[in-house]
């Protein structure tokens, strides 16, 4: 263990070894040591954690080559004992939820009981996809020739490359590896600088679930340098991202030059639509859960939320008040609504916005700057009457600020929510079954929630369109994108 750890956590966890300050390559742990390191700090206090290595290209090179080796066998690997080590991977997570939401909220923010919550959704992907991965079936079609047979037989892609995010250090790294071992495939995962640990800590679990050496490697360090690197490597068949379109958009230029399968999960801008017909007290709920989860800080955040007039003093009243009794404070403290944000940058860029909504002529009517607790703290913020020419409006807050914009008739609802390059999710509330299902087919998003405010689950069909990226992960399509597709046509004798 490294001595620039904060020796608060070890301590308290019932196995200090979870939190490994390595990255894990061809089942061999490289230890944090002289060379190049990144720390990791908690959000909540500025502290260090721990360090990891920031691995040179060539330690990334040798990453990729181990999982091209060990693709060779885990492919040949039975699906029923691929899926058995899967669940030993699933009840090892289970059985360790402590441990892993201590080091998730040390080094994300996030409050403990969110934390424990997406261990349990982290979870939720792996025993999925150990069900799922019995289940890769092929087919046999009738062919346009007499007496031929067509042959469809799904393969594993090989060698994957995941890059995660650090909004979701536990749940991000399960959506992607779970459905690639399942599927037979192996994986280098690049997890983000500021939240490694938690995947290290699964990768543990997972080495004594018996997931063999190579088929599951992390590499840490430099985001630029790794990804360069698993973009232009042949032997890497697929990306799969989760991020900013931004950068999404860079690792898809770059994936074009070995022409890989890919991936990608990106930025959102979604839409809670409250028309004249819903419950205000359920929207209300709602708009809270989508907007406040994870300090507003999920690619599925509600960012904007659109009221119809006959309804917006009523659900700005309730829902300003439930938004002015949220608490505030570091994620390991009890009683705490909402943790801090990651880091200083993210803390910026909402001062900026609402800075520019208010000079645009909206009114901040429930916080609206950084908290008295300083850091990394801001607090739960509502802003009223935004319009479609504000930062608000348009930009992926990624923060616990809630605009509210105003609207007259169901189509011009439907207009503002589609008026973004966004497509990830949508959220709206209303009773009448003819405007649901119009609502419902209008909206220009990958998922849409009917009255309720939460969507994820491992049986939901995860993903977007437009600009909010590629591909689907987790339900029973998820596998589909580490699974190619081969045709056989068979002639003769039938
Ligand atoms: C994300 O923010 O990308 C994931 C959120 C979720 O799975 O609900």
């Amino acid at each position: 263990m490294n001595t620039t750890t904060d020796e608060t956590i070890v301590p308290a966890l019932s196995r200090p070894e979870l939190l490994r300050q390595s990255a894990y390559v061809g089942g061999t742990w490289l230890d944090v040591g002289e060379g190049p390191s990144i720390i990791v700090r908690n959000p909540a206090t500025g502290d260090a954690i721990g360090s990891v290595p920031a691995l040179d290209a060539e330690t990334v090179r040798t990453a990729v080559s181990h999982a091209a080796h060990a693709f060779q066998e885990w492919r040949r690997v039975p699906a029923k004992q691929r899926a058995r080590v899967l669940r030993a991977w699933h009840d090892k997570v289970i059985a360790h939820i402590d441990d892993l939401a201590l080091i998730l909220t040390t080094e994300q923010g996030k409050t403990l009981s969110e934390a424990r919550g997406e261990i349990q959704y982290a979870a939720s992907f792996i025993e999925w996809f150990a069900e799922e991965a019995k289940r890769i079936n092929g087919d046999i079609l009738p062919a346009a020739a007499d007496g031929n047979r067509i042959l469809v037989l799904k393969q594993p892609v090989g060698v994957c490359a995941a890059v995660t995010p650090w909004n979701f250090p536990a749940a991000m790294v399960t959506r992607k590896v779970a459905p690639a071992l399942a599927a037979g495939c192996t994986v280098v995962l690049k997890p983000a600088s500021a939240t490694p640990f938690t995947a290290l800590a699964l990768a543990v679990l997972g080495e004594d679930a018996g997931i063999p050496p190579g088929v599951f490697n992390i590499v840490t360090g430099s985001a630029r340098q790794i990804g360069d690197e698993l973009c232009q490597n042949p032997l890497v068949r697929k990306l799969t991202f989760t991020g900013s379109t931004e950068v999404g958009r860079e690792l898809m230029a770059k994936s074009a030059t070995t022409i890989k399968k890919v991936s990608m999960e990106l930025g959102g801008n979604a839409p809670f639509i409250v028309f004249d017909d819903a419950n205000i007290p359920d929207a209300v709920a709602g708009a809270m859960f989508s907007k406040f989860r994870n300090s507003g800080q999920t690619c599925v955040c509600t960012n904007r939320i659109l009221v119809q007039a006959s309804v917006y003093d009523a659900f700005c009243h309730q829902f300003e008040h439930a938004v002015s009794k949220l608490r505030v404070g570091p994620g390991i403290a009890d009683g705490i609504d909402q943790g801090p944000l990651i880091d200083a940058a993210a803390v910026a860029h909402l001062n900026e916005l609402v800075a520019d909504a208010e000079a645009l002529g909206a009114t901040v009517t429930v916080g609206g700057k950084s908290h008295s607790l300083g850091g990394n703290f801001f607090m739960p913020t509502v802003v009223r009457d935004v319009a479609p020419e504000m930062r608000l409006f348009r930009e992926e807050a990624f923060g616990p600020i809630a605009p509210i914009v105003r609207f007259d008739t169901e189509e011009e609802g439907i207009a503002l929510a589609n008026d973004t390059e966004y497509g990830l999710a949508g959220y709206f509330f209303a009773s009448r079954m003819d405007r649901v299902v119009r609502v419902f087919e209008a909206l220009e998003t990958g998922m849409v929630g009917i009255n309720t405010g939460a969507i994820s689950s491992e049986v939901v069909p995860f993903g977007g369109i437009k600009a909010s990226g590629i591909g689907r992960e987790g339900s029973k399509y998820g596998i589909n994108d580490y699974l190619e597709i081969k045709a056989g046509v068979l002639a003769g004798a039938f």
